[in-house]
Formats: structure tokens, sequence, C-alpha cells
């Protein structure tokens, strides 16, 4: 069995990739501050997988315990980092807080794998690296774009710390750019965990369907869109977590091209935020209170990947629907509720 650390896999992203690692047979140790996250979901994993990971709470952001981390679980064999404050409203307001957590994990963890060995490096990184792309869909190598936020500027900047550090032979990354995920496990076990008001989509739709927000405020109406409201690539966390899988695989494999590698993981189409409410809709049966508001400031009109890369290389595909995104979305919501 490979061992594999997940940081940050009590959080959304990483506790669905921590039950797709499980039934693919890895052992994982989760390390997690519980800074956003919430020890629960160790429960919740083990009731879906039967088994349960190796949990240790440590703040990865300081280099003595995230030392204590690979002293205490010698067998681990990769890595895949979660762990990083993600709000980039938030982000604006407290830089200093953001570069020192998001890169100190980083160089933390890479300090650690080097003087151990350690070689594989999964970095969840973002679309939000493209900007507002001038071509659509967005390829790999469409041009990285100024970031808008010290949020944003992190993702770019762990891929460069990644690029140089895998250029020394001394450890393999890769840098999976997410586009948006939402929707939860079909058990309704794990799922997205807001602290406070939610900034996303998804969550704001289902709390205002479950009367806990009194509306949604689409933020645009007269994008140039067909519809005039904004379009992403949204894809289910599940799917997203799969692809985390297949990353390890090909390492372990040795399926990796290069030292560093990077790849779009969406869906490669193309959603309105219109069309998500519609679809919400649709497979709750609940109508949703929602009004058009102004613009929200820095955000991207339209973006999508092409995901042609990630199908080649990692033999990789998202395969669930935009209605099972919202409908899942809701059975987390309910279970929430209780
Ligand atoms: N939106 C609303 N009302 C809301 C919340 C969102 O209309 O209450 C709209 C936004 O304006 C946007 C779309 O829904 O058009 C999606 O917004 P999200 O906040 O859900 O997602 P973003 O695309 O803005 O942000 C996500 C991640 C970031 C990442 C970014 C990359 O949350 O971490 O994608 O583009 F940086």
């Amino acid at each position: 069995m490979r061992t594999v650390l997940v940081t940050g896999g009590l959080g959304y992203i990483g506790s669905h990739t921590v039950v797709e690692l499980q039934q693919k047979d890895y052992e994982v140790v989760i390390v997690d501050n519980l800074s956003n996250s919430n020890e629960k979901v160790l429960d919740s994993i083990w009731k879906i997988t039967g088994v349960k990971p190796h949990f240790l709470k440590a703040d990865l952001s300081l280099a003595d315990q995230c030392a204590k981390v690979f002293e205490l679980f010698t067998e681990i064999e990769g890595v895949i980092n979660f762990a990083a404050f993600k709000a980039v409203g938030e982000s604006c307001d407290k830089p200093v807080e953001y570069y020192r957590n998001n890169l100190n994990i980083i160089l933390n963890l890479l300090e650690q794998m080097i003087a151990r060995g350690i070689e594989y490096f999964v970095q969840s990184s973002s679309c939000t690296v493209y900007g507002e792309p001038e071509t659509l869909p967005v390829r790999e190598d469409s041009p990285i774009q100024r970031a808008t936020s010290p949020y944003g500027n992190t993702k770019q900047m762990a891929e460069d710390i990644l690029r140089f550090a895998s250029d020394t032979g001394k450890v393999k990354a890769m840098a999976l750019r997410y586009f948006n995920p939402i929707g939860a496990h079909e058990s309704a076990l794990i799922g997205e965990l807001p602290n406070g008001v939610p900034n996303n989509l998804m969550p704001y739709i289902t709390q205002t369907a479950a009367g806990i927000r009194e509306r949604l405020t689409v933020f645009g109406n007269d994008y140039p869109t067909p519809d005039g409201t904004c379009i992403r690539d949204f894809i289910h966390v599940v799917d997203l977590a799969k692809a985390h899988v297949v990353a390890m695989d090909r390492f372990f494999e040795h399926g990796n091209k290069a030292a560093f590698e990077y790849f779009n993981i969406g869906t490669g189409r193309g959603y309105s935020v219109l069309e998500v409410i519609r679809s919400f809709e649709k497979t709750t049966g609940v109508k949703l209170n929602y009004v058009f508001g102004p613009k929200r400031h820095g955000d991207i009109i339209r973006i999508w990947a092409d995901t042609a890369l990630a199908s080649e290389e990692l033999k990789w595909k998202a395969e669930k629907s935009l209605d099972q995104m919202t409908s899942s979305a809701w059975k987390w919501q309910l279970h929430l509720k209780g």
C-alpha cells in the first residue's frame, strides 16, 4: 500500500479526495489545522470508505510542525497539498497572511520531502492563473496573466516554486488547475462547509433555498454572454477528486513526462450563473429567491477549460452533469440541516 499525505484533507476538496484515494487502496495521512474544517469529517470519511484515515492536527506553515508530521509518518511517499487560505476578497485585506501561510506550507513541505527523498507532490492550483482569457477554451499553454488578488498570486507563485524545485531533479510535481468545483459526495456525508456567509455561488444557492439566506444576488446581468451572466466551468467535486488519484497513479507508475507538469481540471463546458440556478430549480423542485445586483469587482466574465491534455495524458475526464452537481449540493445541504 502506498501512503500519501493529504494536507487540508478535512476540507471540501481534500475530504472528497481522501475518499477516492482510500477507495483505490491508498493509505492516507491527513494533516489539517482545522482553521476552516471540522474533525467530524474524519468519521464521515470512515463511514463512506470503512477506513479511518490517520489524522494529525498541525499547522504546516510552521517548519517544526511540518517536520513533526514526517517524523511521525515515515511511510509517506507522496504529498497532495490542499492546505491554503482560499478567500479571494479576504486575501486583498490580509495579503501578508496569505503569502506567509500559503507559500510557507509549500516551502516547508518541499524542505521535508527533499531531505527525506520523498519525490511526489500534487498541488491544488486554479484557473485563476489565466485571469480573463483572450481565447476560449483556455489551454495549459494559454498566457498566465498578472494576478488580481494575493490569493491568485499565491497559486501562481506556488507553481513557480514547484517548477524550480523540480528542476533540481529531487522532486516531481504536478499542478492541477481547478475550474469551479461544486456539488458533494453522493452519500451526502461530506460536502462544502463554508464558514459564515458563503462567497461562492453554489453554497449561496443552497443556503438561500434552505432559508438560511434571504435571497441570492446574481452579480451582474449585462455581461457580454448569451444571458448576460458570467460563465464558469463548473465541475463535480467527485470528478475533481478522482483527478488527484490519477495524478498520484501517474507518479507511481512513472508515467509523468516532465519533472513539473500542469493540467486543466474542468469539464470543458461553460455554464452561466442563470443556467446553474435553472438546473438547481429543476433537479430539486425548489424555487430560488434571487435578484440581479451590481457586478462583483474582479469577476472574470467567461472561462472554461480545454481538457484535451488531461484527457490524453491522465486519461481522466469529468463525467458528472450539471444536474448531478446541483442535486448533490442540495442533498448535502439537507443533510446539514439534519
Ligand atoms: N456569484 C453570484 N452571486 C453570489 C456568488 C457568486 O452571482 O452570491 C457569481 C459570480 O459573480 C461568478 C459566479 O457566480 O460569476 C461564480 O462565482 P464563485 O464565487 O462561485 O466562483 P469564482 O469563479 O469567482 O471563484 C472561483 C474560486 C476561486 C478561484 C476562482 C478562479 O472560488 O478560488 O474560481 O477563477 F480563484
